[in-house]
């Protein structure tokens, strides 16, 4: 089967460091991998790049200035390879400014970088955020101490396209009905105008099953037990500090591919995404500089029977509305400067009589059905 892959994508002198029924690992440089690939081989990449992190990252990050004049050269080979229907998605976090609260923009100059240079010219298929429920609230001195920022907890996801008519379908990607939803096809809905000015017609309530999910993404990177974690634990290796959840990849596999498509991620990592396609009957190919992450990311297809490899579990989450304190006192007055002054020690969230309010309006609110 690796031949086959080989064949469909054709990788030149480049050799597999480790295949399987579907796909294979390369060791070494992707943007050299893919000038030996033929134009438009390829059905998806599927990728989480170097980030340009502030605080640089034990793979090696590119300052964030460079990050986007970096990127480019990728950037054309992406183009070249893509098939015509293609598509390129892109997990991307965002970084701070270095010792200001403020954001750096390199992740949206990249997007306008990859839909705006003459030699590459994406088109903005969606933009989509990964929220990561489980994401700590940092940077500490922002968030916790000065209490000026809130929790940066979604990473940007790019779905570029070479046409405007990528092949995708969203019935691949359904989601189950929000129990007001479910309510609302039990009781029936009474068709009528929006005041946005949306016309809600009785079709609206005919009950297809599922929902069609929206843009942003809730997946937890809470990955503990796993067999790639066993297995870099058994052998002394270090997992790859920067893996993405598989249901990541797999909600773009399976939307934006049919089996046998050909899938390929340039900053393989872990091969996250060679382990969904893998399972999902994608071919692949997964790249990376780093040796060390290849052969923890062995482990994945060690079992050689596909058909263990366990779907991601389904789950949901749902994000309150940020009104605990409306009816309240603030809990102090803004700071004048912005925060610039640091505080002696954390401001409490909130006063005793506003946490008296918090504890109040989550009984009346949340906890009573
Ligand atoms: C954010 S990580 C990807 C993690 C991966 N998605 C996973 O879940 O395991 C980025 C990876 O890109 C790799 N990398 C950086 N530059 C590269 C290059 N020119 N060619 C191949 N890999 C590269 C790094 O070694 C790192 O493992």
């Amino acid at each position: 089967m690796t031949d086959m892959v080989r064949k469909a994508i054709s990788v030149g002198k480049f050799k597999s460091y480790h295949s399987s029924r579907h796909g294979f690992m390369v060791h070494g440089d992707s943007l050299s991998l893919m000038k030996e690939m033929a134009d438009e081989s390829v059905d998806l990449i599927m990728t989480s790049p170097p980030f340009g992190l502030v605080r640089k990252k034990s793979y090696g990050n590119v300052d964030a200035e460079k990050y986007v004049a970096w990127f480019r050269d990728f950037g054309v080979q992406f183009r070249r390879i893509l098939k015509p229907a293609g598509s390129l998605v892109i997990d991307i976090g965002g970084a701070w400014v270095p010792g200001q609260p403020t954001r750096s923009l390199y992740h949206f100059e990249l997007l306008i970088m990859l839909c705006k240079d003459p030699e590459i010219q994406f088109h903005l298929a969606q933009e989509f955020f990964w929220w990561n429920p489980a994401k700590l609230p940092t940077p500490a001195e922002w968030v916790n101490i000065r209490r000026i920022r809130v929790k940066d907890a979604v990473n940007c996801v790019w779905w570029l396209s070479k046409t405007p008519w990528p092949k995708a379908c969203n019935k691949r990607v359904l989601t189950p009905y929000s129990t007001s939803m479910n309510t609302l096809l039990k009781n029936g809905y009474k068709a009528k105008l929006r005041p946005s000015g949306h016309d809600i017609s009785d079709k609206f309530s005919i009950d297809n099953g599922a929902a069609i999910p929206p843009n942003l993404i809730a997946v937890p990177n809470t990955e503990s037990n796993s067999y790639y974690l066993r297995y870099c634990q058994g052998k002394g290796y270090m997992p790859h500090p920067a893996r993405f959840p598989a249901a990541l990849p797999e909600f773009f596999v399976r939307m934006l591919t049919d089996r046998e498509d050909v899938v390929f991620d340039p900053f393989g990592g872990s091969c996250v995404t060679g382990e969904v396609c893998e399972r999902l009957r994608r071919k692949w190919v997964c790249c990376d500089l780093d040796e060390g992450y290849l052969k923890a990311a062995v482990g994945r297809f060690e079992r050689g029977n596909v058909k263990d490899l366990k779907p991601a579990k389904s789950s949901s989450y749902s994000l309150c509305h940020p009104a605990v304190l409306w009816n309240g006192d603030d809990p102090e007055k803004l700071s004048k400067d912005g925060g610039r002054q640091r505080p002696k020690r954390s401001p409490a969230a909130t006063t005793p009589k506003g946490r008296e309010e918090c504890r109040r309006f989550v009984q009346q609110r949340l906890l009573k059905p």
